[in-house]
């Protein structure tokens, strides 16, 4: 656990941090995060990231509590004096606090909570593979904005942690897949195209996904924006998955089922090393 936090204003001691019962993050999950890697004391995609979190302050008319040149240098404050270099720094902000009534309140003053958190990020050359379940998707219709209502994520995770596997590909009705519950879903198909849903409301336009497109289209590989369904996803060459904390992870195992021959294709493994090639290089 970290030994600070930032809270409205404060740097406080992480055990002592809190905010107030009636902010309405705590109570209708009203409000809207960001989680930003940081490797080696490098932040990634940090730009991308504080783009996004304006983009859902928008779409739900939330006010932003501080500029964005301040919320940099209060993550900045954060990680040095929690002495991170590797690890994830966590951006909540919510429509702050006021008497419980569903509808937006006239005068309320937006909460900022920012935390970090050690992590270790798998920057070996020997990248490890991971499992997956499919489970139905049943969250509501406006993925492309980044809230705290996480609840059909978490039963997605939980589902997905009973089995032992480490991500849940959540499908949609028509059984194509939308996303993982905290990462987006890539294919390698038979002609070697990489293929990922298309970013609509549908789904997260992760700010890793995007880097990797633009690494892949680097790379001269053909880039296709489509649905694809838990059938094709299975008998593709390689699956993997994108997100600020799992950069790109391959998933080798899905609902029981080897993906290819069961080991880390060589995409992803290319993928994740120019990944982790260009958050170092700080551009
Ligand atoms: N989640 N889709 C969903 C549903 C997500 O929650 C995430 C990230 C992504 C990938 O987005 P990005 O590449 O910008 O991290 C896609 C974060 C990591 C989380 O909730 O912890």
């Amino acid at each position: 656990m970290s030994k600070f936090a930032y809270v409205n204003g404060s740097y406080v001691s992480h055990c002592d941090a809190a905010v107030h019962i009636e902010d309405r993050g705590y109570q209708f999950g009203d409000g809207v995060y960001e989680v930003v890697l940081l490797i080696n004391g490098k932040m990634a995609d940090c730009n991308g990231h504080l783009k996004r979190l304006d983009r859902s302050l928008r779409e739900l008319e939330m006010k932003r509590p501080v500029s964005e040149g301040a919320l940099l240098q209060i993550m900045s404050r954060l990680t040095r004096l929690n002495r991170l270099k590797t690890g994830i720094i966590y951006i909540q902000i919510t429509r702050g606090v006021a008497s419980r009534n569903h509808a937006f309140p006239k005068r309320s003053q937006s909460s900022l909570v920012i935390t970090v958190k050690h992590v270790t990020v798998d920057t070996g050359r020997q990248f490890v593979g991971k499992s997956a379940i499919t489970v139905p998707d049943q969250r509501w219709n406006r993925r492309d904005i980044k809230t705290i209502q996480l609840l059909p994520n978490c039963l997605a995770k939980q589902a997905a942690s009973e089995q032992g596997a480490y991500e849940a590909i959540m499908v949609m009705p028509d059984g194509t897949v939308s996303e993982g519950a905290s990462s987006n879903v890539w294919i390698l198909n038979n002609d070697n195209q990489l293929i990922t849903r298309q970013a609509n409301e549908d789904i997260l336009n992760g700010i890793t996904r995007r880097s990797i497109q633009r690494i892949a289209d680097e790379r001269q590989m053909e880039i296709v924006e489509r649905s694809f369904s838990v059938a094709e996803m299975i008998q593709a060459k390689e699956v993997f998955v994108t997100s600020a904390t799992s950069m790109v992870t391959a998933l080798t195992n899905i609902d029981g089922k080897k993906i290819d021959e069961g080991k880390v294709g060589l995409i992803a493994s290319a993928l994740k090393a120019d990944y982790i090639k260009y958050v170092q290089s700080g551009v």
